[in-house]
């Protein structure tokens, strides 16, 4: 067994809460691009021109352009076994709860029960005229989506420029405060107010396991064990290390 990968496991078997926190490259290999790696979605669409909240009530037609593409990418994806590794370990006991970016519910779709939402979701459409709500299925293949009202809906995901939803900050702050172990897969770890929590995490001394292609802004101050690599590989090492070292 790897030293590294051994390390993990015994951190992770002798925590008595741990919280996982995900980006968008533990999507990646479900077929959905991340952000900031080459050819990633602000490679070819410019955030200030299609990521703020303010760029999309100034001209919702063009922001759904990127949108679209995301939905038909989103679409396509399943879970890979980083996902599924997650899912095992909650099921296993060993691990709370999952905080994540991604819009792209895969986590869920891979079984984990306990995921947060961080920047909300992409399964359903709020009119920003008169807060109608629509479900996501319910406006598929229409292009782009009005509402009732006839205003152009926006999907519940947050834009830069909206604030985080309440409960979904506040609870990953909380585990975050209360953790002895946490594990990062798949985030530069770039975008606030996600980024304070492995700092606050860190301060309540849990010890901390990224996982990521590279290194990133927290590996050499933050980090505890970088396992660098595959979201994938990595995830399904741990969770066969944690096997075997619980004789399973
Ligand atoms: N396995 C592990 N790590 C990977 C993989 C992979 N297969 N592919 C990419 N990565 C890593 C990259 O090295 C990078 O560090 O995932 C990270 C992805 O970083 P970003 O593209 O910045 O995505 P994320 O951190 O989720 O972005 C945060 O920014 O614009 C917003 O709202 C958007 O939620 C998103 C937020």
């Amino acid at each position: 067994m790897d030293e590294l990968i051994e390390e993990a496991a015994r951190i992770i078997l002798g925590s008595k809460l741990t919280l996982a926190l995900t980006g968008a490259g533990i999507s990646v290999e479900s077929g959905i691009p991340d952000f900031r790696s080459r050819g990633g979605l602000w490679d070819r669409f410019d955030p200030e021109e299609y990521g703020t909240i303010y760029a999309f009530r100034k001209d919702p037609e063009k922001v759904w352009k990127m949108l679209k593409e995301m939905e038909d990418t989103l679409d396509r994806a399943r879970p890979n076994e980083a996902h599924v590794g997650l899912a095992e370990l909650e099921s296993m006991g060993l691990l709370q709860c999952v905080s994540t970016q991604n819009v792209d519910n895969l986590h869920q779709e891979a079984g984990s029960r306990d995921v947060i939402e961080y920047h909300g979701n992409s399964r359903s459409l709020t009119c920003l005229w008169c807060n109608r709500k629509h479900d996501y299925k319910e406006k598929k293949g229409e292009y782009p989506p009005r509402c009732t009202c006839g205003k152009i809906l926006k999907p519940d995901v947050i834009f830069f420029g909206e604030t985080i939803p309440f409960e979904a900050m506040e609870r990953s702050s909380q585990l975050a405060s209360t953790c002895q172990a946490l594990l990062i897969v798949g985030t530069s770890a770039l975008v606030s107010p996600f980024n304070i929590l492995p700092r606050q995490a860190k301060q309540a001394g849990a010890k901390i396991i990224e996982i990521n292609l590279e290194r990133t802004v927290l590996t050499d101050h933050i980090t505890d064990i970088f396992l660098q690599g595959k979201a994938s590989e990595k995830v399904s090492q741990v969770v066969s290390a944690v096997k075997e070292l619980r004789g399973l």
